[in-house]
C-alpha cells in the first residue's frame, strides 16, 4: 500500500435494482490533498461518499481508505472521517458551544470539554461560542457544521455539497479554512457544482451517470478534453448563436455577458466553419475553454452513450 494515498479505490459499483448508480470508479487521493467532487445532479456522488465511509455496502470494488480495507474495515474508517452532509440541523436554541457539546456527548467523545474547544479554535468559532444557533447566517452555520464533524480529529473530512446557497464572501472565507485544513495534513474530498470552487482543488473528479469521466488537474483536465474555443463578440449575439449551435463542428455557443463562448474538439472545422461569419461584423479571438466549458462537453458527450446504451 502506498501510505501517502488517504483514499486508493478502484471499482467502487453500486447498484440500487437494475440501475448502476456508481459504476467501476478508480480514485486516488493523496494525503493532505483537496480533491473536487463534480457533477450533475444523480451522477452518483452521494452514493459514492456514503460507500467510501462505510455507510452504504458497495455492490463491487476494492482498495483502501486511510490505510484500511474500504469494505472489511469501514468500522475503523468511520472513526477517522468527518462525515458533512448535504442537509445538516442544529438545535437553534443552544448556542455554538452548546451544539458542538451535544455532539460530543452524543458520541461519547473522550475529554469532551477539550475537543469542543479545540474545535472551536480550529473554526474561528471561539468569539461567537455563545451566539445561538437559531441566529447564524448561512456562512456560519456552514462552520460550526464542519466545526461538529471535527470534534473528533478526523484524518479525512468528506464534505458533500457543504457550501450550496452560501453567499460567495461566505464561500470564499469556508474555503479558506479547508485550506489551513489541508495544509495542517488533512485530506479532503468535497463535492460542489461552483466553478470557482472547483479551481480552489489541488485535483477533481468528474462524474458523470456514475462513471468518473474525468480525473486529475483542472490544467490537465481542461487540456485533456481538447476543446477550442473562440470568444466572439458582435451585433445581436444570440440570434447568432442559434445559427452557431447548427454548425457541426460547434459543440457549445454560449454567451457570457457581451461575449458569445463558442467551441468544438476539431480546431480545423471549427475554424473553417466560424470563417464566413468574420465578414458579418463579428471578430473572434482563441481563447482557452474553461472548467465549465471541459465539464459541460463531458456531461453532454456522456449522455449520449446513455441513451444510446
Ligand atoms: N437509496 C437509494 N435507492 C435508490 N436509488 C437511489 C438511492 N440513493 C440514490 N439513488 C439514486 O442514485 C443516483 C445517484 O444519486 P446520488 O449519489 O445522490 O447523486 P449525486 O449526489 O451526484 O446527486 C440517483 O439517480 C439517485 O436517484
Ligand atoms: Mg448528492
Amino acid at each position: 500500500m502506498d501510505s501517502d494515498l488517504a483514499i486508493d479505490v478502484r471499482g467502487m459499483t453500486k447498484r440500487f435494482g437494475t440501475r448502476t448508480v456508481v459504476d467501476g470508479i478508480n480514485l486516488q487521493v493523496r494525503r493532505g490533498e483537496i480533491c473536487g467532487f463534480l457533477g450533475p445532479n444523480g451522477s452518483g456522488k452521494t452514493t459514492f461518499i456514503r460507500m467510501l465511509c462505510g455507510l452504504l455496502r458497495a455492490d463491487g470494488g476494492s482498495g483502501t481508505c486511510l490505510g484500511y480495507d474500504v469494505i472489511s474495515e469501514s468500522e475503523a474508517i468511520r472513526c477517522e472521517v468527518g462525515y458533512m452532509t448535504q442537509r445538516f440541523s442544529f438545535y437553534e436554541d443552544l448556542s455554538i458551544a452548546e451544539n458542538l457539546d451535544f455532539v460530543a456527548r452524543m458520541f461519547s467523545l473522550p475529554n469532551r470539554k477539550a475537543a469542543v474547544e479545540d474545535s472551536l479554535e480550529q473554526l474561528g468559532l471561539t468569539g461567537r461560542r455563545s451566539q445561538l444557533a437559531g441566529e447564524l447566517s448561512g456562512g456560519w452555520k456552514q462552520r460550526l457544521a464542519l466545526a461538529a464533524c471535527m470534534l473528533h480529529k478526523p484524518k479525512l473530512l468528506l464534505l458533500d455539497e457543504p457550501t450550496a446557497g452560501v453567499d460567495p464572501k461566505a464561500r470564499r472565507d469556508f474555503w479558506d479554512q479547508i485550506h489551513d485544513l489541508a495544509a495542517a495534513g488533512l485530506t479532503v474530498l468535497i463535492s460542489t457544482h461552483y466553478m470557482d470552487e472547483a479551481e480552489r482543488c489541488h485535483r477533481l473528479a468528474y462524474l458523470s451517470y456514475g462513471k468518473l469521466l474525468a480525473h486529475g488537474g483542472a490544467e490537465d483536465i481542461v487540456a485533456a478534453a481538447g476543446l477550442v474555443t473562440w470568444v466572439v463578440t458582435g451585433p445581436d449575439l444570440s440570434r447568432l448563436a442559434l445559427q452557431l449551435r447548427r454548425l457541426p463542428a460547434v459543440r457549445q455557443a454560449v454567451a457570457f455577458g457581451r461575449e458569445l463562448h463558442v467551441s468544438g474538439i476539431d480546431a480545423a472545422a471549427l475554424e473553417a466553419e466560424l470563417a464566413p461569419f468574420r465578414e458579418d461584423g463579428y471578430s473572434f479571438r482563441r481563447s482557452g475553454a474553461g472548467l465549465e466549458d471541459v465539464f459541460i462537453q463531458l456531461m453532454e458527450s456522456s449522455e449520449d452513450n446513455y441513451i444510446a446504451g
